[in-house]
């Protein structure tokens, strides 16, 4: 579903942004180490990532989240266009990755974005996601819990300047331990 969001110019429609992470129960996404042990190996039981990223058409990942990324063979995310944030040159990715560097505060990037005809992206990593959620520009989220917790790590969230409020969508409960919650982000909360 592509919605209009506060802020894009008449006829255009800006992206939609949605988050789909996975994080122990204490919600980490990495040891502090950046270290994923503590998730299930090749990602578990099922639970909608194929369903979800056949939704997006880019992906919006901060350099660290990048580098993990190409510590996996194959390349982790095919042919979709890989827009890594980051204030310095990236290191070489493998020759089927479509990657280009951007950097700029949230609402440049989403701007960037909408003017490359992107209408879904994909906003992963720790930081990433903080910033962004803080901008008012993500729409969706669908966290995945793992039954572990490991008391310290990459924290998915972090510090507000003033409280996010979300709408619950719905709670799958996996046989495998794995519990996903899916929240939209209630509108008309941009931040200064
Ligand atoms: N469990 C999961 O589902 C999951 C998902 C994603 C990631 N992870 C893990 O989380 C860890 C990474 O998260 P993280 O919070 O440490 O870092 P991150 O968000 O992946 O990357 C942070 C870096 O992105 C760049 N950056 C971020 N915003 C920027 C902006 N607006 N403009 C320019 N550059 C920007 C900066 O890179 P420079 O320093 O180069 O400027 C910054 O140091 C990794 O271990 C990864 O494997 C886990």
């Amino acid at each position: 579903m592509v919605e209009a969001c506060e802020g894009s110019a008449p006829g255009e429609v800006a992206v939609k942004a949605s988050v789909f992470v996975g994080t122990s129960l204490d919600g980490f996404i990495a040891r502090a180490n950046g270290d994923l042990d503590f998730l299930p190996p090749g990602g578990g039981e099922p639970h909608g990532y194929d369903e979800f990223m056949a939704t997006v058409d880019a992906l919006v990942i901060g350099r660290k989240t990048f580098e993990t990324a190409l510590s996996f063979d194959p390349w982790p995310y095919g042919a979709k266009p890989v827009f890594v944030l980051s204030t310095r040159p990236l290191v070489a990715a493998p020759r089927e990755a479509v990657v280009e560097r951007m950097s700029g505060a949230p609402a440049e990037i989403v701007s960037q974005l909408t003017a490359r005809g992107v209408r879904h992206a994909y906003v992963d990593g720790g930081s990433t996601i903080q910033q962004f959620l803080q901008a008012g520009l993500i729409q969706r989220l669908i966290i995945t819990r793992v039954p572990v917790l490991i008391g310290d790590g990459i924290p998915l969230f972090g510090a507000l300047r003033r409280d996010i409020a979300l709408r619950h969508v719905a709670t799958r409960a996996h046989s495998s331990g794995l519990v996903q919650s899916e929240y939209v982000v209630v509108a008309n909360q941009v931040d200064g």
